[in-house]
């Protein structure tokens, strides 16, 4: 039978007197995945970041192996042999690939580093997961998000852990990229390593996990056993109630257009990109990472500079050169990485809300009152957890961060909404009401570009759906045949068709 590796007791955990967990208790087997789930805010983070040494719980105990353990730091639990791999990325942007992944633990040769070997072992181990592209010699920076992550696992991986904690590690990853984890976790798992495994994909954790333990407001609300619970059981149990459709009935689009797009190239990213958004329409772009639609997106958002190409917004020709152009005209981009691109992390929520649009809050000064009630308007809207608005967005969950960075996209008031990966982290009762604000939104003769590694999410949002590969839009679904089949033939070239 399987033995308990690790076992934590009645942990409670508050954050300057606000509790978060209480009484959790949860048990590690070897040779198990432990899936972990829950909504946003619940607490899954916060006791894994317990586990793995990186906060201390306000009592309760861990044991590993039958012994007491009182982590300080998670030195001491990497010592026992515990890694983590963190929801929101643990990298150092300004160091190499190898670097990140030997940060902590550098192979030394007498007293000096010994770089050869480790730019070695870092090739094997991104071989290992079908990273063979990654260069360790490369600057973290210049990774998409999705080989970040990569890098992330290769560092947690690297450090041959009997237990191994994932938080989120999908929820920037494509399905290629999530079978090759999860053939890793088979192996893992082979080899008697414990996983805890926390995800709001319920598809997932039906697919790789043994048993699931349900947070709710920081309590356990049940365990199961895997192949006992259906994934709508697992929903039920998360939110606490009976959850129904998740879509929203397709939205009917008007024959006008409000945004064209002719023949705009990125170099080495965007080729020949053409298409037309109407008004009152949801329009998915779906892709492998790296096909090209976020760098599209960017340039629509002025973010990124295109060689040539043309916009229309509403018929008229528009130049957009920077990001100022595109909010001045009403398009809205929310970035794919909200750590870089979206939030000041140590601003709190409601200044980071109306950072982009401070000019409507301002006359002589700026009107404080009026910034927080639109900031609580927000908080309502899309179920933002927090102490109060004005704690740092560093603090908050996960997915509470992801709405914060919608709230901020929506105060720009736009009239075209470019959403890359909108609901990445999201729980699913919140999920829920943000396909219920975008089907609202584009109902105003608004309209809405969706790009998602969630073909769910596609599939069940949008009018309509253009596929890219390598650079170009291959492919453009329409009603039935907007399918995952459909999407993963035209995704990865098997099937093509010149648009
Ligand atoms: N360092 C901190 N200081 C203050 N509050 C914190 C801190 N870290 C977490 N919290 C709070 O603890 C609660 C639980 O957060 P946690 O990150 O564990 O949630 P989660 O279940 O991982 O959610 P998500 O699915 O969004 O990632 C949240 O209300 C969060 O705001
Ligand atoms: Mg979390």
């Amino acid at each position: 039978m399987n033995k308990t590796i690790l076992r934590a007791e009645k942990i409670n955990k508050d954050f300057s007197g606000v509790q978060v967990l209480f009484d959790v208790s949860i048990n590690g087997e070897a040779g198990q995945v432990h899936g972990l789930i829950g909504e946003n805010g619940a607490g899954k983070s916060t006791l894994m970041k317990i586990i793995a040494g990186f906060l201390q719980p306000s009592s309760g105990k861990i044991f590993i192996e039958g012994q007491q353990v009182n982590f300080k730091n998670p030195l001491m639990a990497k010592k026992r042999g515990i890694a983590m791999i963190h929801q929101e990325l643990n990298l150092v942007e300004d160091l190499k690939v190898y670097e990140n992944i030997f940060l902590g633990k550098e192979f030394k040769h007498r007293f000096l580093l010994d770089k050869k070997s480790m730019i070695q072992r870092s090739k094997e181990i991104l071989k290992e997961l079908g990273e063979e592209e990654i260069d360790p010699l490369e600057d973290m920076r210049n990774l998409s998000v999705a080989k970040k992550q990569m890098v992330e696992i290769a560092r947690a991986i690297s450090e041959n852990s009997k237990i191994l904690i994932m938080d989120e590690p999908t929820s920037a990853l494509t399905e290629y990229e999530t079978e090759i984890l999860f053939k890793l976790i088979k192996e893992l798992k082979q080899k008697g390593v414990c996983i805890f495994y926390v995800s709001h994909r319920l598809k997932e954790v039906k697919e790789i996990c043994d048993v699931v333990t349900v947070l709710r407001d920081g309590r356990v609300v049940g365990e199961y056993d895997v192949s006992n619970v259906s994934e709508v059981e697992l929903a039920n149990a998360m939110v606490g109630r009976e959850l129904g459709n998740m879509y929203p009935e397709k939205p009917e689009p008007s024959d006008e257009v409000i945004l064209e797009v002719k023949n705009l190239n990125v170099p080495n990213f965007v080729e020949n990109a053409s298409f037309q958004l109407k008004k009152g329409e949801i329009l998915g772009f779906a892709g492998l990472v790296g096909a090209g639609r976020t760098e599209l997106a960017e340039a629509l958002a002025g973010l990124r500079h295109k060689t040539s190409g043309e916009v229309f917004l509403n018929g008229k020709k528009v130049q957009i050169e920077d990001y100022e152009d595109a909010k001045r005209l009403g398009i809205s981009y929310l970035p794919e990485d909200r750590k870089l691109h979206g939030l000041v992390l140590d601003m709190n929520i409601v200044n980071n809300i109306t950072l982009i649009s401070l000019e409507k809050y301002t006359r002589f000064l700026i009107d404080r009152k009026k910034e927080i009630s639109k900031a609580s308007e927000y908080k309502e809207k899309f179920d933002i957890r927090c102490r109060d608005l004005f704690q740092e967005v560093r603090y908050l969950s996960g997915g509470n961060q992801q709405k914060v960075v919608l709230s901020k996209c929506l105060e720009v008031e736009p009239q075209v909404l470019i959403l890359d990966e909108p609901t990445r982290g999201i729980d699913i009762n919140t999920k829920y009401q943000i396909y219920q604000f975008i089907a609202g939104f584009v109902k105003e003769g608004k309209a809405c570009i969706v790009i998602s590694s969630e073909l769910q999410e596609i599939i069940g949002l949008c009018n309509r759906v253009l596929v890219m590969r390598e650079g170009r839009i291959t492919a453009e679904l329409i009603g039935k045949e907007i399918n995952e089949e459909e999407i993963i033939l035209y995704a990865t070239g098997i099937k093509e068709r010149v648009h």
